[in-house]
């Protein structure tokens, strides 16, 4: 069931037939290198099972990203809670697989998923955590609309925390 039709994509709910297509994405060392360490397969099992009891509690998570091109799962997007300085915000991310990066593909899942969350959860702002050395990652935040609200710490990691208000996507 589609969660989210864009011109190119699909967001539907991961199920844990999907293990091997997303180890394609968050095994590769170059796709995390801006995280502790690529997952291996168990890593990629615990990630879908973490997101499935998200869509439970929250009626959300990270979603898988296919192409409607080739029906090919090529990444995730979605949004998901997290706690920033004792508050509970809604965050927007994503990743895509190394081969289809540069096409835009990210800023139009995510741009999806702000539109989803203004319109679906009671939240003034949406965020994207990202750190400062990802550039790319910082280029599809900025594309979504968003700004540098502040910076955090988050596993000992300077984090800068992203934000778009309501009223400034409605506006764009
Ligand atoms: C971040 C990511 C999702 C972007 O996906 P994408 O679909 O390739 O996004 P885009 O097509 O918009 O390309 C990225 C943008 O960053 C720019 N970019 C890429 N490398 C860059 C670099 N080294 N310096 C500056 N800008 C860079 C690209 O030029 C492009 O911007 P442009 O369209 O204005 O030219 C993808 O790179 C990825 O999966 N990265 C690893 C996972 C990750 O870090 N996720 C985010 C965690 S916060």
């Amino acid at each position: 069931m589609p969660i989210l039709d864009t011109p190119r994509l699909i967001l539907r709910e991961f199920s844990i037939d999907d293990v091997d297509a997303l180890a394609c994405v968050l095994s590769d060392p170059e796709t995390m290198r801006f995280y502790p360490a690529p997952l291996d397969q168990a890593g990629v099992e615990q990630w879908i099972a973490r997101n499935r009891r998200r869509y439970a509690k929250d009626g959300h998570g990270l979603w898988a990203m296919i192409s409607k091109a080739s029906g090919e799962l090529i990444g995730d997007c979605g949004l998901t809670i997290q706690e920033v300085d004792s508050a509970c915000e809604v965050e927007i991310g994503y990743h895509v697989r190394r081969d289809h990066w540069g096409q835009g593909l990210a800023p139009e899942a995510a741009r999806a998923c702000r539109d989803f969350g203004f319109a679906h959860l009671h939240v003034q702002r949406l965020i994207s955590l990202i750190r400062p050395e990802n550039l790319p990652s910082r280029r599809v935040a900025e594309k979504n609309g968003m700004t540098v609200w502040k910076e955090v710490m988050r596993a000992n990691l300077l984090h800068l925390v992203y934000s778009i208000q309501r009223e400034t996507a409605a506006g764009g």
